[in-house]
């Protein structure tokens, strides 16, 4: 049985790693408590961006996230991306690895897409069953994200905030939440995303996702594209309110801006956090930043 707290102690505010950024964070070593890597890009040993990976990795703590896991799938588990990524994992130490509660590949034909899943109890196990396989492999516990959709399905017996809770609990993972993925499915499937917070279980949620999106009126599409909007930001402030100081990132996939505006950005969700938890929170207190002359990290 899973003792009380399971989750880490939160590691700050963090931004996604991306490649236009390499430089501008080597030479300038912003005040960024962590940061996200895709495990994907850097898979492949040598060249440049395991350089930087190195180099960052070296200065700042990393975690790790990946999208092609395709946990869902009927197809068997990829052991070969498996292998991969247990190695990486190897090289970069990690604090932790997440990846997706989706499919995204069928008969050994990658869709690229977060595909979401029927919420049904066959499903439940079928995903537990394949989360407990990759965390026994990789010997640890992993996170998984819950994903934005766009349709729903005629088979699915309970919310998706009921079967995130059913697979994080039967396969003893934990939960990075998506605090815009959940905006976004709230608009396209017409619920309230307070009512998904709220049946979240606290106990499992390790990291918090903010991104922007883009905003057709009838639906909404999770671009990763824009700025963080005000709608995403109440609903951060609502989360930390249920799950107190986790710790948080902004991913920005396109349209990618400036180092410093990411970091603007990531102002406002220490302001918020702060003016939310107080400043003692260990969230607000967090400073995780390795010590590049000592190799340790900062109490
Ligand atoms: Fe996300």
């Amino acid at each position: 049985m899973a003792q009380d707290v399971i989750t880490q102690a939160p590691l700050g505010f963090g931004l996604g790693l991306r490649t236009q950024h390499f430089d501008a964070v080597l030479n300038t070593e912003p005040d960024i408590d962590w940061f996200e890597v895709l495990s994907e890009n850097y898979m492949v040993a040598g060249g440049k961006p395991r350089y930087y990976l190195k180099e960052i990795g070296e200065r700042y703590p990393l975690v790790m996230h990946g999208v092609s896991l395709s946990i869902g799938s009927t197809d068997p588990l990829n052991m070969d991306y498996l292998k991969a990524l247990k190695q990486l994992a190897n090289d970069v130490q990690p604090q932790w690895i997440s990846d997706h509660i989706c499919w995204t590949s069928i008969h050994g034909v990658n869709s690229h897409d977060l595909l979401p899943l029927p919420y049904t109890e066959e499903t439940v196990k079928h995903v537990a069953q394949r989360i407990k396989t990759v965390q026994d492999f990789l010997g640890r516990r992993i996170l998984m994200e819950n994903v934005s959709s766009y349709l729903s399905y005629q088979d699915s017996s309970m919310d998706e905030w009921e079967f995130v809770n059913a697979v994080a609990e039967a396969a003893d993972c934990l939960i990075l939440l998506d605090i815009n993925n959940i905006y976004v499915s709230a608009r396209n499937h017409n619920f309230n995303p307070l009512d998904y917070l709220n049946k979240i279980n606290p106990k499992r949620v390790q990291q918090f996702h903010l991104a922007g999106h883009s905003d057709y009126g009838d639906y909404v599409i999770d671009t990763h594209d824009h700025d963080v909007p005000s709608c995403v930001w109440d609903l951060y402030c609502a989360a930390l309110k249920r799950f107190g100081g986790i710790s948080t990132m902004i991913e920005r996939d396109a349209n990618i801006p400036e180092f410093y505006a990411l970091e603007a950005e990531l102002t406002i969700a220490r302001n918020i956090a702060r003016d939310t938890l107080g400043k003692a929170h260990p969230l607000n207190a967090a400073k995780n930043r390795k010590n590049m002359h000592e190799g340790k990290v900062i109490a």
